[in-house]
């Protein structure tokens, strides 16, 4: 039985700096509409959430809003034939959380072609501790494989490693055999990052480079880079001849100095990743993959589970660098 109301984080916001989150009833009628309706059991705090739940208008235009770019529930009515009440999915991106009503609600409406059908392989639960990040993480894995790098081509960095992107995908590339070199501004987390299988780990300062000199020591075969700003422009001139490097975020800076040089002497490729509008069918194949083959032994040891209540404090700590692994959030009560 579909209730009339559900339990969701409301941001209300009149500019950047002011805004107020609460935890409150939304009516199921007020959600947009869509073919599939999901009672959401679990979904997930990643930093485009944290933006949008500190008023961000690039992430989302208008509030009243509920962020949350990622659910994992059971449909509870499907107007689509590929959907039917009871089955698990997932939907991670697409506009979900952004200007969608997202999945810090215990419900969503949303297109049948957003919705992934849970791989028998993954429990709802475990598909949010993996949810956008580790979704990001595969996609830039998939990248380094594709581009031909193998365990034997050399080291592959990973920076912001101890986030939500960067662990998972040091614990990924570390699962199918690749040495990494975790790189993180924390000074306590070496533990955290061995355990999750780093070779070696390295401090932010270490691979930040303020000189102007257009390359430097050749040391990456690839690299996964979270971060932006000088860490992936520093990145790039550490390259090793046709190396491979991707770039998904911006904590550091959206902006990077760059020259040719790493590009026209080594021959290097940097790969953009966006994972919010990938295509259904890649979507599928990164979904398979992380269900099988990529599937880590150490997501216990990469996750903290909240409720609704425990996002204010999750938001806060996100927004001020000090993420460590996965916040999942737990929608059933
Ligand atoms: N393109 C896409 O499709 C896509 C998808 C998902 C995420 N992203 C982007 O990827 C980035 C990471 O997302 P996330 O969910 O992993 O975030 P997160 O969990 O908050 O992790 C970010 C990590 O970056 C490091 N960091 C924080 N502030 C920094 C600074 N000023 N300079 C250098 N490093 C800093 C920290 O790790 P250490 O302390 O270990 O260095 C932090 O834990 C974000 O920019 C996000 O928007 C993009």
């Amino acid at each position: 039985m579909i209730p009339e109301t559900f339990k969701a984080m409301i941001v209300y916001s009149t500019s950047e700096v002011h805004h107020e989150r609460r935890i409150a009833l939304k009516f199921i009628r007020d959600l947009p509409p869509g073919d599939v309706l999901i009672q959401v059991k679990y979904s997930s705090l990643n930093y485009k959430d944290a933006l949008s739940a500190n008023g961000n208008r690039g992430v989302t235009r208008s509030y009243p809003h509920t962020p949350g770019i990622d659910a994992a529930g059971i449909v509870a009515e499907s107007s689509h034939p590929a959907f039917q009440p009871g089955d698990p999915v997932l939907v991670t991106g697409y506009d979900l959380g952004m200007n969608t009503s997202g999945g810090f609600g215990q419900y969503v409406r949303v297109p049948a072609d957003w919705v992934v059908k849970l791989p028998a392989t993954l429990s709802l639960k475990e598909s949010m501790v993996y949810g956008t990040a580790g979704f990001t993480a595969s996609l830039s894995v998939l990248k380094l494989v594709e581009h031909g790098l193998t365990p034997d081509s050399g080291d592959i960095l990973v920076t912001g490693a101890t986030g939500g992107v960067g662990s998972l995908a040091v614990a990924m590339l570390s699962k199918i055999g690749y040495p990494v070199t975790a790189a993180t501004g924390k000074t306590d987390q070496n533990d955290f990052l061995k355990s999750l299988g780093a070779k070696a780990v390295i401090s932010r300062a270490d691979i930040t480079d303020s000189s102007e000199r257009p390359l430097l020591k050749a040391r990456w075969a690839g690299v996964v880079d979270t971060v932006g700003g000088s860490i992936l422009a520093s990145a790039l001139k550490s390259t090793i001849q046709r190396a491979a490097v991707t770039c998904c975020g911006n904590v550091a800076s959206p902006a990077f100095a760059a020259t040719v040089y790493p590009f026209i002497l080594r021959g290097i490729t940097l790969y953009g990743i966006d994972s919010a509008s990938t295509p259904m069918p890649l979507r599928q194949k990164i979904w398979r993959k992380i269900a099988g083959e990529w599937k880590i032994g150490s997501l216990d040891l990469l996750h903290t589970e909240i409720l609704l209540e425990g996002l204010e404090q999750a938001i806060e700590k996100m927004m001020s660098g000090g993420q460590r692994g996965r916040t999942i959030v737990n929608l059933e009560n």
